[in-house]
């Protein structure tokens, strides 16, 4: 059996009156793409910003990595390797491909750096950063675009811009809020064959929200089904998908 790298125990959220987490416990496995599925409204966001830190839970606890972090700050949550991608905020696109991954690089000396970066000395102040760099950006195929600026990058391409700023960051574990989201049907797949190649090769741990069954559950490992705040269903796709809970909760509602 595989060692899990995250999990919850009983893990409780309300907004207001809305009872969005009624006592949520999962686990993903290290080396895994985990995936969580349920209709809108369901709670699958808020369990994602609780385990990284942007709620603190009403109860329950969440552990990554062998120890507790409940209730630590996104930053600390972080620094630990557990990373969760947000879209590339809009400074950073007009930087390049790899500036981008240079920057997300942990030892980079902060100010400094970005300065140097901006006055293309970059080569000079970090070498190693660079050598790291260009093996992520092969990893993901994006390594013939290195000196193109982001914006210029497809949506798809983009997604995978931030999981390489995520690996550049030594992260071990990444969460994505629907990844595939306004993606076209091709290049969702080669982002789910990407993240695929990059758990094979690197051991990085995926734990994902996805809407896109159609696309998504053939890379997917292990997969929660919420409904209503809480988890209905869970196991391999195959399985899961043929729950009576599931099926209800799609269907049904
Ligand atoms: N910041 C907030 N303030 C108030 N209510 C919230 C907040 N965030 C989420 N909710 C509510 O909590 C419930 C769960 O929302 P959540 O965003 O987690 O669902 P979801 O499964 O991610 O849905 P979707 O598939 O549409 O993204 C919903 O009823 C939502 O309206
Ligand atoms: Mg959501």
């Amino acid at each position: 059996m595989r060692s899990k790298i995250l999990w919850t125990s009983n893990v409780t959220k309300s907004f207001g009156g809305v009872r969005a987490l009624k006592g949520v416990s999962i686990r993903v496995d290290e080396g895994s793409i985990t995936m969580m599925i349920g209709p809108n409204g369901s709670g699958k966001s808020t369990l994602i910003n609780v385990i990284s830190g942007i709620y603190k839970p009403d109860d329950g606890k969440v552990f990554f990595n062998g120890r507790e972090i409940t209730g630590l700050k996104p930053h600390e949550i972080f620094k630990l390797g557990l990373a969760r991608t947000f879209q590339i905020p809009q400074p950073f696109t007009k930087l390049t491909v790899l500036e981008n991954l240079l920057v997300a690089y942990p030892n980079n000396p902060g100010e400094r750096f970005f300065g140097a970066l901006r006055r293309g000395r970059w080569m000079k102040v970090e070498e190693e950063a660079v050598e790291k760099a260009f093996k992520i950006l092969k990893l993901l195929k994006l390594d013939h675009l290195w000196d193109q600026q982001s914006y210029k990058l497809s949506g798809g391409q983009m997604k995978l811009l931030e999981v390489g700023r995520a690996l550049m960051s030594d992260a071990r574990l990444i969460m994505m809020d629907e990844p595939a989201a306004g993606v076209n049907p091709v290049l969702a797949h080669e982002i789910f064959k990407r993240f695929r190649e990059l758990k094979d090769r690197l051991g990085v741990t995926f734990f994902l929200v996805e809407h896109r069954l159609e696309i998504a559950l053939r890379y997917t490992d292990y997969v929660y089904a919420m409904a209503n705040g809480l988890v209905v269903a869970e196991g391999v796709p195959e399985r899961v998908m043929v729950n009576p809970q599931v099926v209800e909760a799609y269907l049904g509602g």
